[in-house]
């Protein structure tokens, strides 16, 4: 069938482009969205994780961005409710298989990386989660999204007990360790296959509660000026770096602001990024807010970040991911006019995977649009797995045969990622 529309209308959204060494065929990505299909709490992969991203490379992404991984013990420790884990080397079978999945489709696919939620940690026990500081987080209603206080008012269970546990200060010796363990599962997500890496700094998580000064009240390196409560997140980096050597895609996802009185500021994540971008991090992708202020972060508009896109966009040379742009004409425009180089889907990628793929074929008229109505997230904070209400096939991807892998071609050789050698330590005597 003849396009309906000629593809030029989006021939910025369909160039490729590179990060780091890594090329995309494309400047859509999906945006890391954890959707509790690995069901059994212990993190691995499993088919319905794997059909469902594939669903999405088939679809036409250029990039999948996975879910957050856990990526520590302490971190597995506090999930908000289920998510992927990658702290030991059980976990890099299936995440090779993951990488492999979506590589027959076509995509690239880089590995969200998270060292922990921090505050906004739960576990079932009831435990202190680890902190900068002993400063528990709050929800105001006024700072949810309306599509969010509608979806609560129909299911008020869904956020009874919402706010955090008491958080307890981690000491140095802990934060360190804990970067050490980051930096090794790290080194398993590089030799499973994946393309890159993203450090997932937002939305409140632990990184961002060391970056904001209304989370982190410390007064030793790691706190009070911006540079001590950049600290954490460096070397995070800097350890990362070393344990995936320097050719690894490396990025980092950052709030482009907290939104919030004594919060990390638009112009404090600014010199964050720029001070990252000039320390070799590959890409910076944005979000927005935090648990706190969840309008920021799950907006009811389309294109809300683009503005501080472009900020970014000033202060550093490599890409900017930009989210939350659903309308494809918005999506080319914003690259087009240099807001950003790359946009994310997140709900719009549970509501239509075939996007791209539309987009790609002028058939973006049939685009299934996400009405911004949460209630894949309302089913996520109730710990079940995502589903969509206007695609019944989220959630369900492992009974549709188009999603499973095909067979490789006989001549196909598999190829292993090294991390690098070590130095070679003097054997003392
Ligand atoms: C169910 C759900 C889970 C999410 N999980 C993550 C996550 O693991 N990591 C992350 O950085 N963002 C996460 N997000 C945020 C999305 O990546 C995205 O920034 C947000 O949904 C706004 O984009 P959208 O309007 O396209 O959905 C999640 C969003 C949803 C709806
Ligand atoms: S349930 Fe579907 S339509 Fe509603 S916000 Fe989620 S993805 Fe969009």
């Amino acid at each position: 069938m003849a396009p309906k529309k000629p593809v030029s209308e989006f021939k910025h959204l369909l160039q490729p482009i590179k990060i780091g060494g890594v090329e995309l065929p494309n400047r859509i990505a999906m945006a890391p969205m954890n959707t509790l299909m690995s069901m059994d709490n212990r993190g691995f992969v499993n088919e319905q994780v794997m059909a469902y991203y594939a669903a999405r490379a088939k679809g036409g992404c250029g990039l999948i961005i996975t879910e957050c991984i856990l990526a520590t013990q302490l971190a597995a420790k506090f999930p908000f409710t289920t998510n992927l884990h990658c702290y030991d080397v059980s976990f890099q079978p299936g995440l090779a298989e993951l990488a492999e999945t979506v590589h027959a489709f076509g995509a690239k696919i880089f590995a969200q990386m998270s060292i922990g939620f921090g505050r906004q940690g739960h576990n079932h026990y009831g435990e202190s989660p680890p902190a900068p500081s002993v400063v528990p987080y709050g929800v105001e209603p006024e700072m949810m999204p309306k599509s969010f206080v509608k979806v609560v008012q129909k299911f008020p269970q869904a956020i009874e007990g919402a706010g955090g546990h008491t958080p307890y200060e981690m000491t140095v010796e802990e934060i360190r360790q804990q970067e050490d363990e980051f930096a090794n599962s790290c080194k398993f997500i590089l030799m499973a296959g994946f393309d890159g890496i993203e450090l997932h700094a937002p939305h409140g998580y632990l990184e961002h509660q060391f970056l904001s000064p209304r989370s982190n009240k410390r007064n030793d390196l790691y706190g009070g000026s911006l540079q001590n409560r950049m600290r954490f997140l460096l070397e995070v980096y800097f350890k990362t770096r070393e344990a995936v050597g320097p050719k690894f895609a490396l990025g980092m996802r950052i709030s482009a602001d907290e939104h919030l009185p004594d919060g990390f500021t638009h112009k404090e994540a600014l010199e964050t990024a720029r001070l990252m971008g000039e320390y070799g991090c590959d890409y910076v992708h944005l979000s927005d807010g935090s648990y706190e202020a969840l309008k920021y972060f799950f907006p009811d508009r389309d294109g809300t970040m683009l503005d501080e896109a472009r900020n970014f966009k000033k202060v550093v040379d490599v890409p900017v991911i930009c989210p939350s742009v659903h309308d494809p004409k918005n999506a080319e425009k914003a690259i087009a006019t240099g807001k950003c180089d790359i946009v994310s889907l997140g709900r719009q990628m549970f509501a239509d995977p075939d996007w791209g793929v539309k987009v790609a074929e002028g058939r973006s008229g049939d685009i299934v649009r996400c009405k911004r109505c949460n209630e894949c997230l309302i089913r996520a904070q109730m710990g079940l797995p995502v589903r969509c209400i206007i695609n019944p096939n989220t959630g369900r991807e492992k009974y549709m045969p188009e999603y499973w892998r095909p067979p490789v071609k006989a001549t196909s050789v598999y190829k292993m990622n090294m991390p690098p050698r070590l130095p070679k330590h003097t054997v003392p005597h």
